[in-house]
């Protein structure tokens, strides 16, 4: 089954067809690599699937609902998470903080004035605890977000989208400016998600390593999905290369 699809996808940013006319499918269960040169779209494509941009054409569907025009939070209830390219925790929050802001039903003022506060807050925690364990980054819990190491905010990110109780990943560049010690620590936390059933999208520049976890691979170039197959189809693929090494979008 496919729990998300890109139909006639259609994006322009003023003149530039950022996304133009896109078509693909992720199959549950998977982990499906999204690769292309610098410009071709990846950013945007993931902005258009989790809701922060609407389409101009085209249609997204989750778990074969459209959801195309819903806002992200509709879409984060049907399971769909997301890391981002440049990362997004809250510095000046404890690593568990942001854990803890992203659980389902976080409490409301008004609610936690009728239950008693510490004990909401110490459960809250724990289960906070437990993702940060299962990422490794349990020792850092109390440090301010901020002062943790690229690679490990990179790894809290992918812990808050755990707390979503996401059951899709969408990760941009989840090894980007990483070292080698986390990007192991990150490769066996994505084959975990995906023992665990979970759906993976990535986006990642560090080709060996996304051709090592990946099930199926999409290129995309121009905003347009170019290549579809197998690591092994597409590293064999001589329209792939040519992308790679040819011209860019503006010339
Ligand atoms: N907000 C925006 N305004 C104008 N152009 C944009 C915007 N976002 C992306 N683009 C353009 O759309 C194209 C695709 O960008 P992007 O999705 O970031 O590519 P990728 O992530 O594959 O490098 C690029 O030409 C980029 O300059
Ligand atoms: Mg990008």
């Amino acid at each position: 089954m496919n729990v998300l699809q890109v139909q006639n996808l259609h994006k322009s940013f003023g003149g530039i067809h950022a996304i133009d006319h896109c078509s693909f499918s992720v199959e549950e269960n998977s982990i499906t690599g999204l690769i292309g040169p610098n410009g071709a779209g990846k950013t945007t494509m993931f902005d258009l699937i989790n809701g922060l941009l609407t389409p101009d054409e085209g249609h997204v569907l989750i778990k074969n609902q459209n959801v195309t025009g819903w806002p992200t939070y509709k879409r984060a209830r049907l399971g769909l998470s997301r890391t981002f390219q440049a990362i997004r925790v809250f510095p000046e929050l404890t690593a568990l903080e942001n854990i803890v802001v992203a659980f389902k039903g976080h409490p409301s003022k008004l609610y936690q004035a009728f239950v008693p506060l510490k004990k909401k807050n110490r459960d809250l925690e724990k289960r906070a605890m437990e993702y940060m364990e299962t990422v490794g980054i349990a020792d850092k819990a109390h440090l301010r977000a901020g002062d943790l190491s690229y690679g490990q905010q990179k790894l809290l990110e992918i812990a808050r989208c755990m707390a979503t109780d996401a059951d899709i990943f969408l990760l941009d560049e989840p090894a980007a400016g990483v070292n080698p010690t986390l990007l192991n620590t990150i490769k066996q936390l994505i084959l975990k998600l995906h023992q665990q059933g979970k759906t993976l999208l990535i986006v990642e520049h560090n080709m060996p390593f996304l051709m090592s976890i990946a099930h199926k691979i999409i290129v995309m170039n121009f905003g347009k999905e170019l290549a579809i197959g197998s690591p092994e189809e597409i590293q064999n693929n001589p329209r792939v290369l040519e992308a790679y090494l040819g011209k860019k979008r503006e010339e």
